[in-house]
């Protein structure tokens, strides 16, 4: 056994980011601070069910082999997202009108797309918001194709199809909205660990938790309320991972540096109340760079002024708050 292998926890938390593929592709300052800050990346799409699989019995692999092989030619490591997810599905699949014909589909998918990746692709979000708004306990998941025809069977049914399709993937389950203070969270944390908790009673493979952490800047985070989840996440020998941390800032005052000093003591609080718990696998922002950021199409500032929820800015010039991710992932174990 090499010693590199007995002391996994030791040194840096890899930081990454989501990638756009047609950005990387045609933007080649975006693509440089890609390589030059990202030892992971993540499709932000690319690998959801309309890219991959956007008719029935048909897969479209062209954008996401591009994205495999560009991680690969930079030594950049890379994760898989998202498996089993209410949304972006495509339109076939509203005509799924069975229990054995949603399995089969659902199964055929994973098997077709992890076996395909074997080996490129060692983590995988399997599992990706599985829980409804303000649920009342585990049982509460989000309504979608597979729990019509599958109910909550299709969390054990995703994960085990994953684990055979390759077995040494990581497996994960990735969730939001549960680290701030207030009942619907408070609601979604004690969920999350029910569900958590009868996977494993169930010997159903899992190996760790993605919290997305798509953070508020209005929005107080419950530090012991996360740290009670994280410490529970723990006991279960589950893993952490935080998986598409950015800051939304549409309520916050439009001065830049005033607006960039909040973003990160946000970004600084939910952090430090992580780390003080647990050592995460790995730190992922949802994008790297203010010029390519989801958060306009829905939380767009009433202001007008572009929003300012990652690392770099529209120019790729650091902010502060990565120096603010940076001060974690160097942290030692
Ligand atoms: C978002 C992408 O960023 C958008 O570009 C796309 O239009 C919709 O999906 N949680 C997730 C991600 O797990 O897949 C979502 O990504 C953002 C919220």
């Amino acid at each position: 056994m090499s010693l590199a292998a007995a002391t996994p926890a030791a040194g840096k938390i890899p930081y990454g980011a989501a990638v756009r593929s047609d950005a990387l592709a045609a933007d080649m300052s975006y693509r440089a601070a890609v390589i030059a800050n990202c030892q992971l990346i993540v499709p932000e799409g690319g690998m959801k069910w309309p890219d991959l699989h956007p008719a029935r019995g048909e897969y479209r692999f062209e954008k996401a082999d591009a994205l495999v092989d560009f991680a690969r030619q930079n030594k950049i490591e890379f994760r898989g997202h998202t498996l089993a997810w209410y949304g972006a599905m495509p339109e076939w699949t509203a005509g799924i009108a069975s229990r054995a014909e949603a399995e089969r589909e659902l199964v055929d998918h994973i098997e077709t797309v992890v076996s395909r990746y074997r080996g490129a692709i060692p983590s995988w979000d399997v599992v990706n918001e599985p829980l409804a708004d303000w649920p009342e306990d585990a049982t509460s998941l989000r309504p979608s194709i597979w729990t019509r025809q599958l109910g909550a069977d299709y969390l054990p049914i995703a994960l085990r199809a994953t684990a055979a399709a390759d077995p040494d993937a990581r497996l994960v389950l990735n969730e939001y909205d549960v680290e701030f203070e207030g009942p619907r969270f408070a609601a979604r944390r004690k969920a999350l660990l029910q569900l958590l908790r009868s996977l494993r009673d169930r010997d159903v493979p899992l190996h760790a938790v993605g919290l997305q952490a798509h953070l508020f800047a209005d929005r107080a985070i419950d530090r012991d309320g996360l740290q009670a989840l994280l410490a529970e996440i723990a006991a279960l020998k589950l893993g952490v991972l935080i998986t598409e941390l950015d800051v939304i800032d549409y309520e916050l005052p439009g001065e830049v540096s005033v607006r960039d000093a909040l973003v990160a003591g946000v970004a600084a609080r939910f952090l430090e109340s992580v780390c003080d718990v647990v050592r995460p696998e790995a730190i992922l922002t949802w994008g790297i760079s203010d010029r390519y950021t989801w958060v306009p199409t829905y939380f767009k500032r009433p202001d007008g002024m572009p929003n300012r929820p990652l690392p770099l800015d529209a120019d790729l010039k650091r902010k502060p708050l990565f120096d603010v991710i940076e001060q974690f992932t160097q942290k030692a174990a």
